[in-house]
């Protein structure tokens, strides 16, 4: 994949070839969901660093910036101690390593919880410290009155329902939500409000089949599963189970490649030939002239 790219080694920056489309916008991405249908579904994927942003980008609808980051990146026990900080720097490094995708970052556990005011000061931090286009942030009807509240000024939002990550501890654990009643109906109810505050996708994450689908024909912005169902509009994964890089596999996850065998396998013939003095061979060494 690495072919879509070539590098200016005077700035190491890599150039995509050939030139893309120009980056697609928040109205596109609504726009694909029409009367209830997106014919063809939409491609996210995580990304937290500007390389990773590169290869990922030609492939994909949107970039999320997901504050998954605080275990994939940061080894955190969850995404509840994540910062501010930490999503402004990653979002920043994925816009600068991306040409085509919609980028899209997570609001942190703590940064939007308390009044639509603060939501916007902290949306608002994101977005110009960044260059992402949208924030996500996870909550149902609690947060409708924040999400118009950012629509109305200016900042697309992506909402998230479901399984919620940032609320742990209230729910107890990452356990599959709307396997009774009344749970199904108040995921279905989060994203009907929602869609009403002006969210233009919502992330439908760790919910049964048949509640992922009764979101999906409840709202006309897109859906994006996640844990959810094939007949979202569109899917998301974070990108380091994607491809591999750790060995526990939740249900929901498909491991398209073992890249952390790789990377072992890579490190131990690296160790291997430095110490029996073969690394650094003929080929990588300056001779006089
Ligand atoms: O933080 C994240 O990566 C996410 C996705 C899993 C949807 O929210």
């Amino acid at each position: 994949m690495s072919t879509t790219f070539q590098l200016d080694t005077s700035t190491s920056r890599a150039n995509p070839t050939p030139q893309p489309m120009r980056r697609l916008t928040v109205p596109k991405i609504r726009q694909r969901k029409v009367d209830g249908v997106t014919e063809e579904p939409l491609v996210m994927l995580t990304a937290y660093t500007a390389r990773q942003a590169q290869l990922l980008d030609p492939h994909c609808d949107l970039l999320l910036v997901g504050d998954s980051l605080g275990q994939v990146i940061y080894g955190l026990p969850s995404t509840i101690p994540v910062t501010m900080e930490m999503m402004a720097n990653h979002a920043a490094a994925v816009v600068r390593g991306s040409y085509h995708a919609v980028v899209v970052v997570d609001m942190p556990f703590g940064a939007y919880e308390t009044s639509p005011k603060d939501a916007f000061d902290s949306a608002a931090r994101l977005l110009k410290e960044s260059g992402a286009a949208a924030v996500k942030l996870e909550g149902g009807e609690a947060m409708a009155e924040t999400v118009e509240f950012l629509v109305q000024r200016g900042i697309p939002v992506m909402g998230h329902v479901g399984l919620t990550p940032q609320a742990v501890n209230v729910l107890g654990g990452y356990a599959a939500r709307g396997r009774s009643d009344a749970e199904a109906e108040k995921i279905v109810g989060d994203a009907k409000a929602l869609e009403e505050a002006g969210a233009f996708a919502i992330v439908v994450e760790g919910v049964i089949e048949p509640i992922a689908i009764a979101v999906t024909e409840a709202v006309s912005c897109p859906t994006i599963g996640i844990g959810a169902s094939a007949r979202c509009d569109g899917q998301v994964l974070v990108s380091d189970d994607m491809l591999g890089m750790f060995e526990r596999v939740p249900r929901f996850v498909k491991r398209y490649q073992d890249l952390a065998s790789t990377i072992s396998d890579t490190a131990a013939q690296y160790a291997q030939e430095v110490r029996d003095r073969s690394f650094p061979g003929p080929d990588q060494l300056y001779q006089p002239k």
